[in-house]
């Protein structure tokens, strides 16, 4: 076995579920926030690992794995724009039954609020915040109201 695949086994097999595999390294918190974890609601086996090898990018990752869950198409969108080299495999029955990228689109609805206080997406109007995404790598963001770039897009994601 090479060494990424006897990193991966210390991380426990799951029956059904969906791995988060090729998570920028640091983003598993953050993931896990946007799966809405917290310490109230955890009720199926949730196994992280952090800074694992990884024979893509600089050589490291995060993977999180999660029994009896599937994403919804609006998790995965903003898992992209925190991870946007994320894989996600959907386990059925121990095998991967589908495996896709997550992908980031050209134009975000209503997935993030803009960072300026000021925009008039944060002024209580009936207006969805909406970004261009300019660079994919990491993602940069452009608000389609104010022209703002957002800042720190994990403590900004809805
Ligand atoms: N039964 C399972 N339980 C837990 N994780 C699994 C299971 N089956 C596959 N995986 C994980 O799902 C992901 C996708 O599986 P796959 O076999 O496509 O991996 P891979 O060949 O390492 O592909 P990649 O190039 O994406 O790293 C991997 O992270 C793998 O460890
Ligand atoms: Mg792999
Ligand atoms: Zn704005």
């Amino acid at each position: 076995m090479d060494k990424n695949k006897i990193a991966e086994t210390k991380i426990p097999p799951i029956r059904n579920g969906t791995v988060i595999d090729h998570i920028t390294n640091g983003q598993s918190l953050n993931v896990l926030k946007i799966l809405g974890v917290n310490e109230s609601n955890i009720d199926s086996v949730i196994s992280i690992g952090m800074h694992v090898p990884s024979s893509k990018g600089n050589g490291w990752k995060d993977v999180i794995k999660v029994e009896d869950r599937e994403l919804d198409p609006n998790t995965v969108d903003k898992i992209a724009l925190i991870a946007p080299e994320a894989s996600i495999s959907i386990i059925r029955d121990y095998y991967v039954a589908e495996k896709f990228k997550v992908k980031l689109e050209d134009r975000l609805i209503g997935l993030a609020r803009c960072s300026n206080p000021n925009c008039i997406t944060n002024k209580g109007e009936p207006v969805d915040p909406e970004f261009i995404v300019e660079e994919h790598h990491p993602p940069k963001l452009r608000c389609v109201y104010c022209d703002r770039i957002l800042t720190n897009i994990s403590d900004n994601l809805l």
